[in-house]
């Protein structure tokens, strides 16, 4: 089983985070490899045959930035993203930057594809992670302490694709 996360990283913030998901995948003995789309091209014939999409993008204006659209609109096409259980997370400066907005306008994407999205919601406890995780590079050391509850929701997102897919 495997599972890919695409994003979009221009500072390297959502790149990082990315790289912390896929190490929390591979806990769970399931495969996990990481598009940034601003430098790559992604493997469509990877994410096609994976069970899981996590999309990440920074927070530019409270939303997903433009070229997660476009990949989502043209680039994606040749893999076929429907039933893959789908995920999304965010890098943004401050709380109140519209992370939680981000990381919604992605997995109403997600549903528009016909895909399952999941979070684990509440449903673990501690760290809660609603939506989806979010990392902050302006408040304190947020986004270098947010890193193992990446870690954990990959993890987490693994588990459940194990449960539904294997
Ligand atoms: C043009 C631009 C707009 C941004 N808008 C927001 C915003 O609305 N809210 C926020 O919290 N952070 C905002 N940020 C901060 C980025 O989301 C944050 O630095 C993110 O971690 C960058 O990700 P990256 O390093 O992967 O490119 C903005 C940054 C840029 C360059």
């Amino acid at each position: 089983m495997r599972i890919s996360i695409v994003y979009w990283s221009l500072t390297g913030h959502t790149a990082e985070m990315a790289e912390e998901i896929a190490s929390g995948i591979r806990k769970e003995g399931v495969e996990a490899k990481a598009f940034n789309i601003h430098e790559t091209v992604s493997d469509n014939e990877y994410i096609e045959s994976s069970s899981g999409l996590i999309i990440g993008t920074p927070v530019y204006l409270a939303s997903s930035v433009w070229q997660i659209h476009k990949w989502l609109e043209e680039d994606s096409k040749g893999s076929n993203l429907s039933g893959k259980l789908g995920g999304a997370f965010a890098t943004a400066h401050f709380a109140q930057g519209g992370a939680d907005t981000a990381i919604m306008d992605l997995l109403g994407l997600m549903l528009v594809k016909g895909m399952v999205v999941y979070s684990g919601g509440g449903s673990f406890g501690l760290p809660i992670i609603h939506h989806g995780p979010v990392a902050l590079d302006k408040v304190g050391d947020h986004f270098d302490e947010s890193r193992e509850m990446f870690r954990i929701y990959g993890s987490r997102f693994a588990s459940k694709a194990k449960d539904l897919f294997s």
